[in-house]
């Protein structure tokens, strides 16, 4: 990837959203997490709710299991117009790959969000469209609060990261549509599959920086993080978006 050449985007953003919805939910059982019931309504609206409400966001992407893409329920049709339903593929890079390339042709940055977080708020939507631009990368996070391990075999204790340089890794993750898709290609060519979008548009020369995400916008991904997220999403704090 060529060095970054960063324009500030806030006159001609044209923001579009992929988001990661095909997951088995191994950790969670089986249970594919995007349709389970968070406060009476299925995970994926959750995440969906606020991207759809913002004026920025012009073209939303959702990749489901296959099986559901081609048999979407009733209240994802016909969501809104901006949103497309696509197949998504074995592994979240495949699925990610499969949603930015289906994004309107128009967008130029595009922020991709987990469906697996359902907690996510205006403001750190706002925070993360605020920053597009000002750096090439950006990565909603929110600093370790726990001393961490690196462990080995037999959970030896190999070493202890300097914990003050630990940021834990959210979404949304924002980037130019161009060259994160660039990324995406090659990772898919050479076989590389990353854990988050910032490691893959990394790995290709790209750079990112961290934007406050908030200590409340979990990722459901253990049946205890569905009891922890009902609670929350009945929180004020949590509603009003104050982090
Ligand atoms: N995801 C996806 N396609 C895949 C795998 C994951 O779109 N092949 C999405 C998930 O739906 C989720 C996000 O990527 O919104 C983060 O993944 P994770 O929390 O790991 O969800 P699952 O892969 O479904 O869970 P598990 O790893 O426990 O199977
Ligand atoms: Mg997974």
């Amino acid at each position: 990837m060529r060095p970054s050449r960063v324009t500030n985007p806030s006159e001609s953003q044209v923001v579009g959203v992929a988001i990661p919805s095909a997951g088995s939910g191994l950790r969670m059982g089986g249970r594919r997490k995007a349709f389970l019931t968070l406060s009476g309504r299925p995970l994926l609206a959750h995440s969906l709710r606020p991207f759809l409400d913002h004026s920025k966001v012009t073209s939303v992407v959702v990749a489901l299991a296959p099986a559901d893409a081609e048999n979407p329920p009733a209240w994802l049709r016909d969501l809104d117009v901006r949103v497309r339903l696509v197949a998504g593929g074995k592994s979240r890079r495949d699925s990610v790959c499969a949603a930015i390339e289906a994004l309107a042709s128009t967008v130029t940055w595009v922020l991709v969000h987990d469906a697996a977080r359902p907690l996510v708020t205006r403001a750190i939507i706002d925070r993360c469209i605020g920053r597009l631009g000002e750096s090439e990368g950006i990565v909603a996070g929110w600093p370790v609060g726990d001393t961490l391990k690196e462990v080995g075999e037999g959970r030896t204790v190999l070493a202890t990261p300097d914990r003050s340089r630990l940021w834990a890794a959210q979404t949304p993750q924002g980037f130019p549509k161009d060259r994160l898709t660039s990324a995406y290609r090659r990772a898919v060519a050479e076989g590389f599959e990353g854990t988050d979008d910032a490691e893959v548009y990394c790995r290709f020369g790209g750079t990112a920086r961290i934007v406050e995400g908030s200590p409340w916008n979990l990722k459901v991904t253990h049946p205890e993080d569905l009891v922890v997220a009902e609670y929350l999403s009945g929180h004020s704090q949590v509603q009003e978006g104050r982090r």
